[in-house]
C-alpha cells in the first residue's frame, strides 16, 4: 500500500496510576503498543511512525529490533500536534492514524478505511455507541454528510445527544493532510491541538469526507484506566471464547476461561472452568480439559484427558493419555500415546514412549523413558549435580520400585527391575532385579522413649 501510518502514542496515560508509559501495558501479555504495531504491518505500509513522549526511551529500547521511525513530541499539545511532530517523515500518497491506546484495531477495518480514503481524501472510522460519553462526536448536515466532529468537553447539549463516534482512526491524503494540520489552532475547552478539527476545514475546502463503520466495538475501545484494560481483556476472550463455542467445542462457561493466545480446537473437545491459555495451543479431536488447567504453548493429542489442575509448559502430549490432576508438565517434554501421568507429577525436559505410567508423586528430568515403564511413586531422576544436568535413560520395559532415587547419568536397560527405595548409581543389567539397601534388622532392646 503507498501508504504511511502514524500511531500516536506519546501519553502518559494518568489514568493508569502508573509509571510505565501506557502503551507498554500488557494487553493479553503483549504491550498495547506491539499489538498495533503487529496489525499495521498487515498493511505493508511504507514507513510506520510511532510518536512518542512520555518515557520514550522505554518504547524505543523495548522495539528497538523492529523497523519503526519514532518521532518525538516533547509536550503532549493535542493530537493535532501529535501528527505534526511526524509531518517531516511522511511521503506516501495516504497517512493513516492510529492510536497506541485502541490495542485491539481490526485489520480488515483498516483496509476497508483506506480503500475508502483513496476514493475520497479524507475518511474516519466510526461507530454507534449506547453511551457516548467522552468521545468526540460525528456531527452531520442537513444531507447526513458529515460536518465535523466536536469533542465532548467542547460540545453543546444537542450534539451530547447524538451517539455516532470518532475513534479517532482516519486515512488522510498525505498532502492534504499536511496542509489542513497547518491551519488548526488550540483555540477550545482543552487548549489542545485537534487533529479531528482537520474534518471542518476539510469540509470547508469542499473535500468530501466519508466513513467506515467498525464492526464490533471491541475493535474500537481506547484504554485510560487498568479498570477498562481488564474489561476489554474480557470482552476480547469472551469474543475468542464464543467463536469456539459456535464451532461446537464445548466450553462450561465462556466467562470462565482466559484465552490469552491462540486457542485451536478440533471436533468433539470439551474445556471445563477456570482453564487459562497461553501462547498457542492446539486440542486435538476429542480432547477433554479439565477444570484449572494452565496450558501454554502445548499440543494436546485427540482423546487425551487433562483432569484438573494441571500446569503445562511448551511440551507435545499424545493420543490418548491421562494427565493429572497436580501434574506440572514443563517445558521440552513430549509424551507418545496412552500415557499415564498422574497426581504430583514433574517431568522436565522427558521423551516418554508408548503406554507408559508415572502416576503419583515423581520427578523426571533430562531422561528418555522407553514404552511400557512403571515409574513407581516418589521416583525422582536425580539430574544435577549442583553444577551440571545429567541423562537418565529408562529402557523399554522396566518397573522402577517406589521411592527409588536413580543418580544421572545412567541408563536403567531393558527389562530391569529396581527394588523400591533403592539409590541407583550405575547402569543396571538387562532384565535383572537391582536394588540398594540395608538388610532389614529388629532391635530388640530398644524402647520408645517416655515423656518425663
Ligand atoms: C480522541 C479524539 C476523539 C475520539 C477519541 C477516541 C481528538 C482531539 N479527539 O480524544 O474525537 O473520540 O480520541 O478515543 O483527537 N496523544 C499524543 N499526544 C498528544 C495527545 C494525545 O500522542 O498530545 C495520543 C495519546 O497517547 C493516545 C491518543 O493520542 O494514544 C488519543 O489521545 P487522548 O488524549 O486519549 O484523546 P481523547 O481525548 O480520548
Ligand atoms: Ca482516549
Amino acid at each position: 500500500m503507498d501508504l504511511d501510518i502514524v500511531i500516536l502514542a506519546a501519553g502518559k496515560g494518568t489514568r493508569m496510576k502508573s509509571d510505565l508509559p501506557k502503551v507498554m501495558h500488557q494487553f493479553l501479555k503483549k504491550p498495547f503498543l506491539q499489538m498495533v504495531l503487529e496489525t499495521a504491518k498487515e498493511l505493508k505500509p511504507n514507513r510506520i511512525i510511532p510518536v512518542i513522549g512520555y518515557k520514550s526511551e522505554i518504547i524505543r529500547e523495548h522495539f528497538k529490533e523492529l523497523d519503526l521511525e519514532f518521532v518525538e513530541q516533547k509536550e503532549q499539545l493535542g493530537t493535532g500536534h501529535a501528527v505534526q511532530q511526524a509531518i517531516s517523515k511522511i511521503n506516501s500518497k495516504l497517512t493513516m492514524i492510529l492510536y497506541g491506546d485502541v490495542p485491539c484495531i481490526n485489520k480488515d477495518d483498516l483496509i476497508n478505511l483506506y480503500r475508502k480514503s483513496e476514493k475520497t481524501q479524507l475518511a474516519l472510522i466510526t461507530f454507534k455507541k449506547s453511551n457516548p460519553k467522552g468521545f468526540g462526536r460525528i456531527v452531520r448536515d442537513n444531507n447526513q454528510k458529515i460536518a465535523k466532529i466536536v469533542e465532548e468537553k467542547d460540545s453543546n447539549d444537542a450534539e451530547k445527544e447524538i451517539n455516532e463516534i470518532n475513534t479517532g482512526i482516519m486515512c488522510v491524503e498525505t498532502a492534504l493532510l499536511k496542509n489542513l494540520l497547518s491551519s488548526v489552532t488550540n483555540d477550545n475547552a482543552q487548549k489542545e491541538y485537534y487533529l479531528t478539527d482537520i474534518i471542518k476545514l476539510a469540509v470547508d475546502a469542499k473535500i468530501n469526507v466519508d466513513n467506515i463503520e467498525a464492526k464490533n466495538e471491541y475493535t474500537i475501545q481506547g484504554v485510560n484506566s487498568i479498570e477498562e484494560l481488564v474489561q476489554l481483556e474480557r470482552d476480547v476472550m469472551n469474543e475468542k471464547a464464543k467463536k469456539l463455542l459456535e464451532e461446537g467445542v464445548k466450553i462450561s462457561d465462556c466467562s470462565r476461561i482466559d484465552i490469552r493466545g491462540e486457542l485451536v480446537c478440533e471436533e468433539n473437545v470439551s474445556i471445563d472452568i477456570g482453564c487459562i491459555f497461553e501462547g498457542k495451543v492446539t486440542l486435538k479431536k476429542g480432547s477433554v480439559i479439565g477444570p484449572y488447567n494452565i496450558i501454554k504453548d502445548t499440543n494436546i493429542g485427540s482423546g487425551t484427558e487433562l483432569l484438573a489442575f494441571n500446569h503445562v509448559d511448551n511440551s507435545i502430549i499424545g493420543n490418548d493419555c491421562r494427565v493429572g490432576p497436580y501434574s506440572r508438565i514443563r517445558p521440552q517434554t513430549q509424551l507418545n500415546n496412552k500415557i499415564n501421568i498422574g497426581n504430583f507429577v514433574e517431568l522436565k525436559n522427558v521423551k516418554v514412549g508408548e503406554e507408559t505410567k508415572v502416576n503419583h508423586l515423581s520427578y523426571v528430568g533430562d531422561s528418555i523413558i522407553g514404552k511400557n515403564v512403571n515409574v513407581g511413586a516418589g521416583t525422582i531422576t536425580c539430574n544435577y549435580d549442583g553444577a551440571n544436568k545429567h541423562q537418565t535413560i529408562i529402557e523399554d520395559g522396566v518397573f522402577i520400585g517406589s521411592d527409588s532415587q536413580l543418580i544421572a547419568p545412567i541408563t536403567i536397560k531393558k527389562g530391569s527391575t529396581i527394588g523400591a527405595g533403592s539409590t541407583i548409581t550405575q547402569d543396571t543389567i538387562e532384565g535383572k532385579l537391582t536394588l540398594s539397601r540395608v538388610n532389614q534388622i529388629t532391635v530388640d532392646s530398644w524402647e520408645r522413649p517416655k515423656k518425663k
